[in-house]
């Protein structure tokens, strides 16, 4: 069975409450159930991992390799903008890598036009709310199932 990590940076666990105009008003609760659900429509496995800090994220994409996952989605947070050891920990691991922003980064500030996970990874999703996450789910689902065909 296909197994999927699904990763969110800093202050993810605070959808609903921050910035509605920009994240929407699904709780972090609420996306992992909608996650889990459509997981079970995929039929794929998902670990799902929520933190503020910067090293436990590169330990959790190194427990994606450890683990032998297929594919992970992940939301830097703030970090998509500063951070060279999440794109060294993508890079690292070598699993097709999908990259999901909430809001519609490339429309808000200079500072947030920068991501340096992006290079590292197959796609980037921005601006789909929360539907986001199951874009990239199911955009990984169908590479991963195309590469078993061959
Ligand atoms: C975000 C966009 C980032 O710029 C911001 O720092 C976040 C959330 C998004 O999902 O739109 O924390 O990644």
């Amino acid at each position: 069975m296909m197994k999927l990590y699904i990763i969110n940076g800093p202050n993810l666990n605070f959808l609903g409450i921050r910035e509605p105009q920009h994240y929407g008003n699904t709780t972090y609760e609420g996306l992992l159930d909608m996650i889990r659900a459509h997981a079970e429509e995929l039929g794929v496995l998902v670990e799902c991992y929520q933190s503020n800090h910067e090293g436990d994220l590169v330990d959790k994409i190194q427990e994606a390799y450890l683990q032998k996952a297929d594919g992970i989605v992940i939301n830097p947070g703030a970090y998509t903008h500063t951070s060279i050891a999440l794109l060294d920990a993508v890079k690292s691991v070598g699993i097709p890598t999908v990259e999901v922003h909430i809001s519609k980064v490339e429309e808000r500030e200079d500072f947030r036009q920068i991501s340096y996970i992006r290079t590292a990874c197959q796609k980037t999703i921005t601006g789909q709310g929360v539907a986001g996450y199951l874009q990239a789910m199911d955009f990984l689902c169908e590479s991963f199932s195309k590469g078993e065909k061959q």
